[in-house]
C-alpha cells in the first residue's frame, strides 16, 4: 500500500509517499521544507510564524512529494497526519489539509502521533525490525522511554519531568552564541573541549526510576557561563559543550541500560532529532553492545521531523482499523 504522509507539527512542513508491505517499506519521497531560516531571526521558533509559513508550503510540498514519488492522490491506500503533540497552530494546518484531500478523494485517513512517528523512522531504515522493543526518543520537545509492545502499543516507562533533551541543547547552545537550532553545532564543539573541564549535575534522577531533569543542568551551565562573563572572561565553548554534552550522554546511558534491564528487551531503538547526535548514538552502541543488545536508530536525516516517518506510523494505524473521520481535531497533547 502507498501512505502519503503529512508533517506539520513543529518548523518543518513535510509530505512523503512511502510504500509500506509485508516484508517491504520504501520511501518514494520525503520532501522536507524547513522553516529555520525564519525562526533563526528569532533564536527559536514563532508559532504565528510556523502556523503561516506551513499554510503557504503544504500543498506545493504534498505535490512534489507525489511528483517525485511518480504517483497520483489515486495511487494512495491512506493519508497518514500528525495530529498530536505539537504547536497547536501548526498542527491544525496539517490536519486541516489532511482531512480536505482525503474526504475529497474517498481516501482513508488515520491520525499519528508525532512521538510514535520518530520510532517508526526505524522501521524505514530496519525493514526486519518488528515489535517488541524499548524506545528512547530524544528531540526539541520529548525525552521519553517507552516500553514498544506492537507497533501501536507503547507504554511510557521513563520521562522528563522537565525540559526535553534537544530544550537543554538550544538553550545553552544559544547563550553561546550559537545560531538555532544549536543542537548541531553543540555536537561539534563538544569534539573541541575538554569533558572533565566543568562539573555539571546529572540530569538522571536519583533513586529507582527511568526519569529525567535537565533544568538543574541547564541552569548550572549557564550560571557558569554568566559566572565567567562578569569576571570580563569568555567561556571555552568547547569546554562548556565536551562537559555538557558528557552530562547528557551519561544520563541517557544510565536510564537506558536500566530501562532495557527493567523490560527484559535486547533491541533499542534511538530516534527523535537529537538522536543526531554523534556521542549519543556512539554511547548507546557501545553500552548496548557491552549487554549484548542492538541498536536500531535510523540515519540522520530520518532522525529530525520527516513525513515518512508520519507514514510509516500510519500505516500501523490504519491495520489496526485506527481511522479517522471529519471530526478529526489537531491537539497540543501528548496522549501517546
Ligand atoms: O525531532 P525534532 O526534529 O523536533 C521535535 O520533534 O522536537 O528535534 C529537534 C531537536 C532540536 O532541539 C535540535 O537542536 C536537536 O533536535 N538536534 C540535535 C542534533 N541535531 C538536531 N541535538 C543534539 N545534537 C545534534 N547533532
Ligand atoms: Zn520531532
Amino acid at each position: 500500500m502507498l501512505v502519503l504522509g503529512l508533517e506539520s507539527s513543529c518548523d518543518e512542513t513535510s509530505a512523503a509517499v512511502v510504500r509500506m508491505e509485508d516484508g517491504k517499506r520504501e520511501i518514494l519521497s520525503n520532501i522536507v521544507a524547513s522553516q529555520i531560516d525564519v525562526h533563526r531571526l528569532y533564536g527559536g521558533v514563532v508559532p504565528e510564524i510556523a502556523s503561516r509559513a506551513h499554510i503557504e508550503a503544504i500543498s506545493r510540498i504534498t505535490y512534489e512529494a507525489l511528483d517525485t514519488a511518480g504517483v497520483t492522490l489515486a495511487d494512495i491506500g491512506t493519508v497518514a497526519v500528525t495530529s498530536h503533540p505539537g504547536l497547536i497552530g501548526a498542527l491544525i494546518v496539517g490536519v486541516n489539509f489532511a482531512k480536505s484531500l482525503a474526504f475529497a478523494r474517498g481516501i482513508p485517513l488515520v491520525a499519528v502521533n508525532h512521538v510514535k512517528a520518530h520510532v517508526a523512522a526505524a522501521y524505514l531504515e530496519y525493514p526486519e525490525l518488528r515489535p517488541p522493543f524499548t524506545a528512547l526518543v530524544v528531540s526539541g520537545g520529548h525525552t521519553s522511554i517507552y516500553s514498544v509492545g506492537d507497533y501501536t502499543d507503547f507504554k511510557v516507562i521513563g520521562a522528563t519531568r522537565d525540559d526535553a533533551a534537544g530544550e537543554a541543547f538550544d538553550k545553552v547552545a544559544r547563550v553561546l552564541g550559537m545560531p538555532y537550532p544549536g543542537g548541531a553545532e553543540f555536537d561539534k564543539q563538544a569534539y573541541l573541549g575538554d569533558k572533565k573541564a566543568i562539573k555539571l549535575p546529572s540530569p538522571a534522577l536519583l533513586g529507582d526510576n527511568l526519569d529525567f531533569s535537565f533544568s538543574g543542568l541547564k541552569t548550572a551551565a549557564l550560571n557558569y557561563i554568566n559566572g565567567a562573563r562578569q569576571k570580563g572572561e569568555e567561556p571555552n565553548v568547547g569546554d562548556i559543550a565536551a562537559s555538557y554534552t558528557d552530562a547528557i550522554v551519561k544520563a541517557l546511558t544510565k536510564k537506558t541500560l536500566a530501562a532495557l534491564k527493567e523490560t527484559g528487551s535486547k533491541r533499542l531503538v534511538l530516534a527523535g532529532g537529537v538522536a543526531a547526535n554523534s556521542h549519543i548514538r556512539k554511547a548507546l552502541s557501545e553500552s548496548c553492545a557491552s549487554i549484548g543488545a542492538e541498536l536500531y536508530t535510523p540515519r540522520i536525516s530520518l532522525c529530525g521531523d520527516n513525513a515518512a516517518m508520519v507514514a510509516a506510523a500510519g500505516y500501523y494505524e490504519y491495520l489496526v482499523g485506527n481511522l479517522s473521520s471529519t471530526d478529526l481535531n489537531a491537539s497540543a497533547n501528548d496522549n501517546i
